[in-house]
């Protein structure tokens, strides 16, 4: 009896280091599989992205010094813009001032520190405008940094005419026409152009300046314009409502080429702030964009991170018009276009 438990015992135990080494040599094969598999599955991978990654017909290669070799600008010269004929041109509404509503606006002029000296603005009552007027009242300034590099900018380049797409109150346009610069500015919003012709007579600097009360899009129609509470530079334009908008004031939209009606000097700085109406712009900006040298131009990217579609045709379009992005006015800092979702809230683009 009990040999033969003694039996039973030494099976057992015979069967139990069995399974173990069965399990260690399992666990062994599936090693040494996954080591001789994985370095030549992502070979293989390597290797097939280097055949995908065939370089393009035309290519820009930037400064390998900027930015170690990693990312390479792809210049597509194929990009299909929208035709429009000629005599379809809509004069834009160039805007002369409106001398009753500056009185009835409740508004009062503060300090705007800019790199041409100090210069008046005229806000909007800062308790109705929270974000923009009441920021410049306490602050005498508005994104500082980026008017910063707006007057670097115009600074090193003379030849530059500035363009201020969506200018609401001026902080921009006032900061170039300081520096005594050629300016042309465009806003969907009386009130803030009324505030803006304020300013620039207050300060002695309205000579240079035009300025367009229009929307910029891709049609030439009528909008409503969708004031924002607490916040007049959020405010966009909306498609009518015939029965709604019966009694509103509508806004005159024109296309960005229809702004060569103006005359505009032949190298300009673009700045753009149209609340996401922005590739609507580009389509219909083609002939703008080939009549004149856009050098630099400064957009929010704030809207655009989130929408694949138009995101991609912006950077086509801007690409296409040998246009390239960075994070800084001095070309230092390149931003892969792949890589949009992760691009700041402001981005400019600067002529190759
Ligand atoms: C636009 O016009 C140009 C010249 O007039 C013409 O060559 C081109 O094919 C047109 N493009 C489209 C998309 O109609
Ligand atoms: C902008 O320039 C002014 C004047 O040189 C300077 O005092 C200020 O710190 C600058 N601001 C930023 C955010 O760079
Ligand atoms: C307007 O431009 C002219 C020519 O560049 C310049 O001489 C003049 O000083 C400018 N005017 C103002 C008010 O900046």
């Amino acid at each position: 009896m009990q040999e033969e438990a003694e039996k039973k015992d030494d099976m057992i135990r015979c069967t139990k280091s069995l399974k173990r080494l069965s399990l260690f040599i399992a666990l062994c094969i599936s090693i040494s599989f996954c080591l001789i598999l994985f370095p030549r599955l992502s070979g293989k991978t390597k290797k097939n992205l280097k055949i995908k990654a065939k370089p393009p017909s035309k290519r820009d290669y930037i400064d390998d010094k900027l930015h170690d070799g990693f990312f390479v600008h792809e210049f597509d010269a194929s990009y299909q813009r929208k035709n429009f004929s000629e005599e379809e041109i809509q004069k834009p509404r160039v805007f002369l001032g409106n001398e009753k509503k500056i009185k009835q606006l409740h508004n009062e002029c503060v300090p705007l520190d800019t790199w041409g000296g100090t210069t008046p603005i005229c806000i909007y009552d800062p308790q109705e405008d929270r974000m923009i007027s009441a920021f410049i009242k306490d602050k005498r300034t508005w994104e500082q940094n980026l008017l910063n590099a707006t007057s670097a900018i115009l600074l090193s380049h003379p030849e530059l005419t500035f363009v201020d797409l969506g200018s609401n109150i001026g902080a921009y346009t006032i900061t170039a026409a300081k520096l005594g610069r050629r300016v042309f500015a465009v806003d969907i919003m009386e009130d803030s152009l009324t505030l803006l012709k304020h300013s620039l007579d207050l300060g002695k600097i309205r000579d240079n300046v035009t300025l367009v009360l229009n929307a910029i899009s891709d049609t030439r129609s009528q909008f409503r314009v969708n004031v924002v509470e607490h916040n007049i530079g959020g405010s966009h334009i909306k498609e009518i409502d015939a029965v709604k908008d019966k009694d509103i004031i509508p806004v005159q939209s024109i296309l960005m080429n229809d702004l060569l009606a103006l005359n505009i000097p032949r190298n300009v700085f673009v700045k753009m702030d149209i609340e996401g109406t922005e590739l609507r712009a580009f389509q219909g900006g083609g002939r703008f964009f080939d009549q004149l040298n856009v050098k630099y131009l400064l957009m929010e990217w704030m809207l655009h991170r989130s929408k694949a579609k138009t995101a991609k045709a912006i950077i086509h379009f801007l690409l296409s018009n040998g246009m390239l992005p960075y994070r800084d006015h001095e070309q230092k800092l390149p931003l892969p276009h792949g890589g949009y979702v992760y691009w700041p809230d402001n981005v400019f683009w600067i002529k190759r």
